[in-house]
């Protein structure tokens, strides 16, 4: 029922990068030899304790090498071998284990590999395909090495050689994908993780994000482009400034938070509209640009900056009377920092207090554009003249951020969920909503659409409210599109019904979780299961 599954990862290349330098590469320390060979040792030992899972069925062993061991002897397969084969280094390998167990390749179709292109050439296959999967941590020179007569299995230098190797690989990873903002939104947009590799139900391998990866984050905010493009989207800095330039009466004299404040811009609008003392706070670099802007506007007595996760710092009041925030993602929840403003609001706002933008409604409707669902679907049946149709799958699992034409719109939109950002508590953004779409438009239903509208209500006498819909004027969220596989014929008067799980996990770690989305739609005669298993 499960249709897809989208991962708050934020960057899985980055993620993996990460991994490999933080457990593998104990911080170099300026000791004699000695001591790092120590920390090396005890590293790997920690590693060969840890229970690793077959590549091809269900066991479990506790190490590394016993699993090498039963994948020889019961699946007729040497890791080994391939990697030896393959010539494969640290990146090969760890795409090659990533690509085994997210496809669930058979053993017979590993060993007659032919030497071409390779089918975990790509990029995506850094992904861990399994949290914290031991094999990843292994050394394919290593591996090699101890199976070899004789070996003693690595010196530790040439360990250290590997490490500083894998670690130079990983950080290199890392700078590629941080590059350029924009290619990372993008891969987190690609992030929507197909239902097959990650079995419905077992989310709870959702592991949590580490210190590093959080790094990848914040790295990624602290570039000035990202930051240029949030200005730039009008509808979202215009809605914010609106909100408080005309609701000045409800800043007057208050202290405000701004969580994230990024360029201060928020903080800004707030001293400007009134409020007595604005505390603005920001895990990234780019609060240091804060730091000048807020200077250069003469702004420093009402405004103090900040660096630092909301979490982890100590503000220099007890309580705020307002919380202002821009956290907001993908579908409203989608790589969101709405945790964190929670955090703050549970934390630090006073009695009667406001948390702002307050109210949020997440919406779908129904989309009918035959001609871009064969854009995306049918295209795969005749590529140049060749049957490319078992890509259309993969497709379809993906939820894509784009811009939908409203020409195309075939249904009434519904609210899914309301949440009010004053009371909602973490659990409840995990939510399944029965829904029902009223058909407008006789035609070929090919999509569901997804967006959010946010409101700053509570108090104000002037109302401000934005539509990320696809009715109103486009922003840098864009609309999320859920492909349907088959086009569905709809008449208008039809109710389009379907189930829409939104889930969000949240492993107590506030930057941790796991969003996925299922819908099914169903027609009065007879349901048809919109899913793909
Ligand atoms: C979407 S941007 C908004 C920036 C700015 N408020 C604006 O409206 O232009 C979110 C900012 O929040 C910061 N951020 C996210 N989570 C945070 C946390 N837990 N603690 C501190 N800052 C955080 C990010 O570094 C980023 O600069
Ligand atoms: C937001 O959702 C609530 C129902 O939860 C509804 O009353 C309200 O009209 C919605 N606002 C808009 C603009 O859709």
């Amino acid at each position: 029922m499960m249709l897809l599954q989208l991962l708050k990862n934020l960057c899985a290349f980055a993620l993996t990068a990460g991994d490999v330098v933080a457990e593998d590469m104990p911080e170099l320390s300026d000791g004699d030899e000695d001591d790092e060979d120590d920390v090396d040792k005890e590293q790997w030992m920690e590693e060969e304790s840890q229970p690793v899972s077959c590549l091809f069925c269900d066991k479990v062993l506790g190490s590394v090498p016993a699993i090498l061991q039963h994948c020889t002897s019961d699946h007729e397969v040497s890791l080994v071998s391939i990697i030896r084969k393959h010539d494969l280094d640290d990146y090969g390998y760890i795409k090659m284990i990533n690509f085994i167990r997210s496809t669930k390749c058979s053993p017979s179709c590993l060993m007659g590999l032919p030497d071409g292109p390779l089918p975990w050439e790509s990029e995506d296959f850094l992904r861990p395909a399994l949290q914290d999967d031991p094999l990843l941590q292994a050394d394919p020179e290593e591996l090699c090495g101890s199976e070899e007569p004789g070996s003693s299995g690595g010196s530790s230098s040439r360990t250290h050689d590997a490490l500083l190797r894998r670690t130079q690989a990983a950080e290199e990873g890392l700078a590629r994908s941080l590059e350029d903002v924009h290619k990372l939104k993008l891969l987190v947009q690609g992030l929507f993780l197909d239902a097959e590799t990650s079995k419905s139900g077992e989310l709870g391998a959702v592991a949590k994000l580490r210190e590093d990866e959080d790094e990848a984050y914040f790295s990624s905010y602290g570039h000035y482009s990202i930051h240029e493009e949030m200005l730039k989207d009008k509808v979202r800095t215009e809605s914010y400034r609106d909100f408080m330039y005309r609701n000045a009466e409800v800043f007057r004299d208050k202290v405000v938070l701004d969580v994230g404040c990024g360029t201060g811009i928020l903080s800004m609008f707030a001293a400007r509209s009134g409020a007595k003392k604005v505390i603005a706070v920001d895990q990234s670099e780019i609060i240091y640009q804060a730091m000048d802007i807020v200077r250069s506007n003469n702004l420093e007595d009402k405004i103090t900056l900040i660096k630092g996760r909301i979490e982890d710092i100590k503000l220099p009041v007890e309580k705020v009377d307002i919380i202002i925030s821009e956290w907001m993602g993908y579908f409203l929840l989608y790589e969101s920092m709405l945790d964190s403003v929670l955090y703050a609001r549970d934390l630090y706002l006073a009695d009667g207090g406001s948390v702002y933008p307050d109210l949020c409604n997440i919406s779908l409707v129904a989309v009918g554009d035959i001609q871009k669902h064969q854009d995306r679907i049918a295209f795969w049946d005749d590529v140049y003249g060749f049957n490319m149709a078992c890509m259309k799958k993969a497709v379809v699992h993906d939820a894509v951020a784009e811009v939908v034409n409203a020409d195309t719109l075939i249904s009434e939109p519904t609210v899914i969920q309301t949440i009010d950002c004053n009371t909602v508590c973490l659990s409840e953004l995990e939510f399944t909503t029965d829904f029902c779409l009223k058909i407008l438009n006789t035609a070929d239903c090919t999509a569901i659409v997804g967006y959010f509208d946010i409101f700053f209500d509570k108090g104000c006498s002037n109302k401000v409210m934005f539509s990320t819909g696809p009715q109103a004027t486009k922003t840098h969220w864009r609309q999320t599109v859920f492909l349907l596989e088959k086009p569905l014929f709809v008449q208008a008067g039809d109710g389009l019904g379907g189930q829409f799980v939104y889930k969000t996990w949240d492993n107590c770690d506030s930057t941790s979780q796991l969003n996925s989305f299922g819908c099914f739609l169903g027609n009065t005669e007879g349901k048809q299961t919109i899913s793909h298993h």
